[in-house]
């Protein structure tokens, strides 16, 4: 399939943040019926692990991208952390600062892309965290100038966490859409959607995840310049052929 030219299909998370401003729920996991709640979010248990294993100093900047309505970005300030949140969803965001404003939290959260962070930002954070961003952007240009990003962004020695959607065998997908030989995820649209879309036995289809295996998830990663110090797949609780990549990743402290 083709890659076409219109609003980024990553932008489409919009629309179900309206559903989710709009029936008063407080975040992604709650949208799509799993049994979590906003502060007791999926991937707080590796997280917890991940931390414990690189011990943050209290004062320790952290960079939670695609941060949604601010579950992660919450839970690491009321730990203490000086927190930032980003995500390309304006009423995410819009929900994520009144979160954080109703849990008494001082969080900087702010509309940005983390494919087009300006070149003039650099070596700030600690840590920067992805809580289920890097899945949902499928292309490689893309995904490269995301890495690129995070890698600047991080100060020396800094540490990138990793929780990613990662499957073996993309072709095993049997849910909605259809899967392409580079483990990119379709899903079919209407025609008047004004998102990237492209046109493919007649019907228009977006792409919306990235399924990639857990050894190319590493090399994609060390293309970076990162280094590995710790990776785990854990089984998906749903879905039997589907698993979360969770990786500790380090800027060299030479770089
Ligand atoms: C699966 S949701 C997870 C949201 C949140 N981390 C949570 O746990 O509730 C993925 C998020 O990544 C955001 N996102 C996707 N592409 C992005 C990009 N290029 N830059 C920033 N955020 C992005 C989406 O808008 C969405 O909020």
């Amino acid at each position: 399939m083709e890659e076409g030219i219109r609003v980024k299909y990553y932008e489409s998370h919009e629309g179900v943040y309206k559903k989710i401003k709009k029936n008063n729920m407080s975040s992604w996991g709650e949208f799509c019926g799993k049994s979590e709640t906003f502060e007791d979010f999926y991937m707080k248990e590796y997280l917890v692990t991940a931390l414990g294993r690189v011990r943050p100093s209290a004062d320790a900047r952290i960079l939670d991208i695609g941060c949604g309505t601010g579950p992660i970005s919450c839970f690491l300030a009321r730990q203490g952390y000086n927190v930032d949140g980003i995500d390309v969803s304006r009423t995410a965001i819009e929900i994520a600062r009144t979160n954080a404003k109703e849990r008494d939290l001082d969080i900087h959260f702010s509309v940005d892309d983390i494919c087009c962070v300006s070149n003039t930002r650099s070596d700030i954070y600690d840590f920067v965290i992805d809580t289920h961003c890097m899945h949902c952007i499928t292309y490689d240009t893309d995904r490269h100038a995301a890495l690129a990003s995070i890698f600047r962004l991080l100060k020396k020695g800094g540490y990138f966490i990793v929780e990613t959607m990662s499957i073996e065998d993309p072709f095993k997908w049997s849910f909605k859409g259809r899967i392409d030989e580079q483990g990119i995820l379709w899903n079919e649209v209407k025609k008047n959607s004004p998102y990237d879309k492209v046109l493919f036995e007649d019907k228009f289809w977006m792409c919306t995840r990235r399924l990639m295996s857990p050894s190319d998830l590493e090399r994609e990663l060390k293309q970076a310049g990162f280094s590995i110090e710790h990776t785990r797949t854990v089984q998906d609780q749903d879905i039997e052929y589907m698993e979360d990549f969770q990786a500790i990743c380090r800027k060299p402290v030479g770089n």
